[in-house]
């Protein structure tokens, strides 16, 4: 089992002030959290448009998108390593199923029983290098119904070389730390999904997996 205790720290010190921080990023339209309410908007519409109702949300964080989601009936599976970041969320969709859990040691076992329909990964999976992501999409598609779609919106560019304009534009503030996805080398992970992907700034967008 890995340890992340300095990260989750880092996340439960964050959780206070996360959603107003994600909204003045927005608003600047400035990395990380660009075009952040237009892609949560679109993933809302997206799922609205299908006849699914079970959701699984990787890195739930304080559940805004979730919310969304919720109020509307469906039914809200979330994973965070950060208590702090759950019992906001927990304040805002009380009745979902939130676990406590850390998806460096991929998904947990009460999961990996179940099928999802849709699995939704907001600005989270950049935690991982490119094997872990992989193989963290791996165990997701296992527990994906035939036709169901994972979502991941993040900081992801098409091609490379757009996200090191990103980098370059931002560098003052541009996290080396994090492993964001560029789509171009993502879509030569699995040969048997359909993908696609949305653009929603010069920084940020969303992948659609459909298996
Ligand atoms: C940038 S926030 C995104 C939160 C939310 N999905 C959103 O769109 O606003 C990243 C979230 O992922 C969680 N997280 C990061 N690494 C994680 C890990 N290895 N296991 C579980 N949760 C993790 C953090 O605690 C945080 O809540």
């Amino acid at each position: 089992m890995k340890e992340n205790s300095f990260e989750i720290e880092k996340f439960n010190s964050w959780a206070k002030n996360y959603n107003r921080q994600v909204r003045e990023s927005d608003k600047e339209n400035k990395y990380p959290f660009a075009a952040y309410e237009k892609i949560q908007n679109r993933i809302e519409e997206y799922i609205l448009t299908t006849n699914y109702k079970n959701i699984l949300d990787i890195g739930i964080g304080t559940g805004t998108l979730a919310k969304l989601l919720y109020d509307k009936g469906y039914n809200i599976t979330g994973i965070d390593f950060s208590k702090e970041m759950l019992k906001k969320t927990k304040t805002l969709i009380p009745n979902a199923n939130l676990i406590n859990w850390d998806f460096a040691n991929g998904l947990p076992d009460e999961i990996n029983k179940k099928k999802f329909d849709i699995i939704i990964c907001n600005y989270a999976i950049h935690h991982l290098e490119d094997s872990s992501k992989k193989s963290l999409l791996e165990e997701a598609f296992n527990i994906l119904i035939e036709k169901g779609t994972i979502i991941i919106a993040d900081i992801i560019t098409e091609t490379k070389k757009e996200m090191e304009f990103a980098r370059t534009k931002d560098i003052d503030i541009w996290d080396d730390d994090e492993y964001y996805l560029i789509y171009d080398n993502t879509k030569k992970w699995f040969t048997n999904v359909e993908m696609s992907f949305e653009k929603y700034s010069y920084c940020s967008g969303i992948l659609f997996m459909t298996k």
